[in-house]
């Protein structure tokens, strides 16, 4: 089906035929990045970020200025008019009335949020929402590992605080869609899925034993802003949880590879260091999140290649 003037919500009802469709696109984009499009012109995106964010935003903002797209910004909210108490809801009616061609959205995700965004009669890309999706973050993920293995039958682990994580359950939504996949999560007990929530998957309270298990090894931000106490010793889990360089070293395949959506937060998730080898692809899902974005948003503004 087309994704002309459709929304982005989740992955749940996207065919495999499309997924795949959408990163050969992506790969043609990463070959050609400046590929001219003849009817972008006129073309306006909107941009509204309720929640913060460093690489969606950006990595949207530059697919748009590689497309040649016109956008418009809410900006930080301590510019808009919230801040003199206007709602969520007239906010994005307000984007809305200006007629954007798509918005590009980022929002917590309460009831009355997910009201007012399905009462939209104008395409959306969901660019990050609350604890629940981040679908373009999981279609950058499985391209970044396609592009190294073959994703059908993937061991894919999950390391951190995995029940908070948008992304993972973007990224097994989309990764249900291949043939033979196994998840496993790695975490202290109070950030893990029940076991049986997820088929095809393993709990491992080892890390050593996890990564000597994964072909891909996410890891994740602990989402303390989700948290509302103290659920866990940051101590233990810098000791038990955090990926180091020497852990990834001695434990992780020589054939596997190490990612992660980031924001990462080096004290907490992720050695600096593992930047440095080979197998760390986290630069490459940033820069093909450029391309697969460019994709989507030429897909749904119906865009196609100049002469
Ligand atoms: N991966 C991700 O969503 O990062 P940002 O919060 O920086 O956009």
């Amino acid at each position: 089906m087309s994704l002309v003037g459709r929304s982005l919500i989740s992955l749940n009802n996207w065919s495999l035929n499309e997924v795949q469709d959408l990163f050969s696109q992506s790969r043609q984009f990463k070959q050609n990045p400046e590929q001219s499009l003849f009817n972008s012109a006129g073309k306006l995106v909107s941009l509204a970020f309720f929640e913060p964010s460093t690489r969606t935003k950006l990595s949207f903002q530059t697919a748009l200025g590689r497309l040649g797209v016109l956008s418009s910004d809410l900006g930080p909210l301590s510019d808009s008019s919230m801040v003199k108490g206007e709602s969520f809801s007239e906010t994005l009616k307000t984007i809305e009335a200006m007629q954007p061609d798509l918005t590009i959205l980022r929002v917590n995700a309460t009831a009355g949020e997910y009201d007012t965004i399905k009462d939209c009669s104008m395409p959306i890309i969901n660019a990050g929402c609350g604890a629940t999706g981040h679908p373009t973050q999981a279609l950058t993920d499985v391209y970044t590992m396609s592009e190294r293995l073959s994703v059908e039958g993937l061991k894919v682990l999950f390391v951190g605080d995995v029940n908070h994580s948008r992304v993972v359950k973007s990224n097994i939504e989309l990764l249900k869609k291949f043939s033979g996949i196994s998840f496993g999560f790695c975490g202290p007990e109070a950030f893990l899925p029940p076991a049986n929530e997820y088929k095809n998957s393993t709990l491992f309270s080892s890390l050593e034993e996890a990564l000597s298990w994964c072909n891909i090894c996410m890891g994740l931000r602990v989402q303390k802003e989700r948290h509302s106490k103290e659920e866990f010793s940051t101590a233990q889990y810098q000791k038990n949880y955090r990926l180091t360089a020497e852990k990834i070293e001695k434990h992780l395949s020589k054939d596997a590879f190490i990612m992660h959506p980031g924001p990462h937060v080096p004290e907490m998730d992720f050695d600096p260091l593992i930047f440095n080898d080979p197998r760390c692809l986290v630069r490459n899902q940033v820069s093909n999140g450029v391309y697969i974005r460019m994709a989507l948003i030429a897909s749904i503004l119906g865009l196609q290649e100049g002469v």
